[in-house]
């Protein structure tokens, strides 16, 4: 973000902690509780991101050529490398012998070799050997492939489709928000590795979280609601992607402060919802990403949390301290918001009451689950 952006921003962010207000949508916005519950919903979302362009990490964890890192995405395991030529390229972590994973986690390596019978792989994805390949004529005839899916990186941000036919236009899919995304500088600082929660919430429900700061002040009053305001957040939509901005509680000290002097990254948190089951949270020193991924039923979801830190972590304190700062967000997010919405989800399944609402004040809730209902549409009618 240039700096008129984020000097507009945070005039806009003061007036509202003024004014002890919000950005606010003309109307409530009701759902029906079944979003979160039904077989038929959850049949298709999962379509739905199965077709999304999906965000699967930093570029900076495929830091030079010759690195792989593996991902879980909708239960399916990926493996990305980035080749002596720099190309990241992208393909199902599936070996063409017997469908062992063929590595797991990240790391260096010219070759991989699959644990099972030790077939072995180049960083393009060719079958580079086989033990006893006299048991293998047809197979090792020709030049066998792992399946490649496509690949990008933009914004600082590697993508994948898990569809190998599709084809990735990330800056059109990201619109405005490539340049802004890109500026921030997260996907190339150091990543600090993926926490995972499997937990008993419906994915949007778990996403639902991240879209409004109206509960800090109950859910997270002794953590994050002593930095930052709640129930007031600047609201911008960006085709079926949106920005909150936070504000924090010294946002205020900013009134007697000429505008040249603000440091408006200091006063703000910005949370960027991408379509449709990402969730960015920045400031000057944290990149957080959270995956959230549909699992087996309506009422499980899976959420990959990263971090990324703008320090230099080869220095082994400032390492741990990052570090630290990772595990305090991962486990408010764990502790205060999963563990309550857990009881939600099971009150909605119960069947008690049909709907639940959204206030003027929730506009990220509003965005989120119009463009949801906007993606399955086509789904729905066929
Ligand atoms: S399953 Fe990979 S070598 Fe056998
Ligand atoms: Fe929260």
């Amino acid at each position: 973000m240039d700096r008129d952006q984020l000097i507009d921003l945070t005039r806009r962010a003061l007036k509202l902690a003024r004014d002890k207000t919000t950005d606010l949508m003309p109307t409530e916005y009701t759902v029906a509780a079944d979003t979160y519950t039904s077989a038929t919903h959850h049949f298709e979302d999962t379509a739905m991101l199965l077709a999304s362009p999906q965000l699967v990490g930093y570029v900076s964890e495929l830091p030079r050529p010759g690195t792989y890192a593996t991902k879980t995405v909708m239960g399916r395991s990926v493996l990305l490398t980035r080749a002596a030529d720099g190309v990241l390229r992208a393909f199902d972590n599936v070996c063409l012998h017997r469908q062992s994973r063929i590595t797991e986690g990240c790391g260096a390596a010219r070759r991989l070799a699959c644990p099972y019978h030790s077939w072995s792989y180049d960083l393009t994805g060719a079958l580079a050997g086989v033990p006893g390949k006299e048991g293998f004529p047809e197979t090792s005839s020709g030049t066998p492939r792992l399946t490649e899916l496509p690949a990008a990186e933009c914004a600082g941000f590697l993508w994948i489709s898990l569809d190998p036919n599709a084809t990735l236009d990330i800056p059109t899919f990201l619109g405005p928000l490539a340049a802004e995304l890109d500026s921030w500088g997260i996907g190339r600082w150091s990543p600090l590795g993926e926490k995972v929660l499997d937990c008993p919430i419906n994915w949007k429900l778990a996403i639902d979280t991240f879209a409004e700061n109206y509960h800090f002040a109950t859910v997270h009053k002794t953590t994050f609601a002593t930095i930052a305001r709640s129930n007031c957040t600047v609201f911008d939509s960006f085709g079926p992607h949106h920005r909150l901005v936070f504000p924090l509680n010294g946002i205020l000290d900013l009134e007697d402060v000429p505008e040249e002097e603000w440091e408006p990254l200091q006063a703000m948190v910005v949370i960027y919802a991408l379509f449709p089951n990402i969730v960015l949270s920045c400031t000057v020193a944290n990149g957080e990403l959270f995956r959230v991924y549909p699992a087996d039923e309506p009422g499980r979801s899976i959420t990959v949390h990263q971090n990324s830190t703008p320090l230099d972590v080869s220095e082994e304190s400032t390492a741990a301290g990052a570090a630290a700062v990772f595990e305090y967000a991962h486990s408010t997010v764990r502790d205060e918001d999963y563990a309550l919405v857990a009881g939600l989800q099971a009150n909605l399944e119960s069947g008690v009451r049909p709907h639940l609402v959204f206030g003027r004040n929730e506009p990220g809730l509003h965005h989120r689950h119009s463009t949801w209902v906007e993606a399955v549409k086509p789904t729905a009618r066929q």
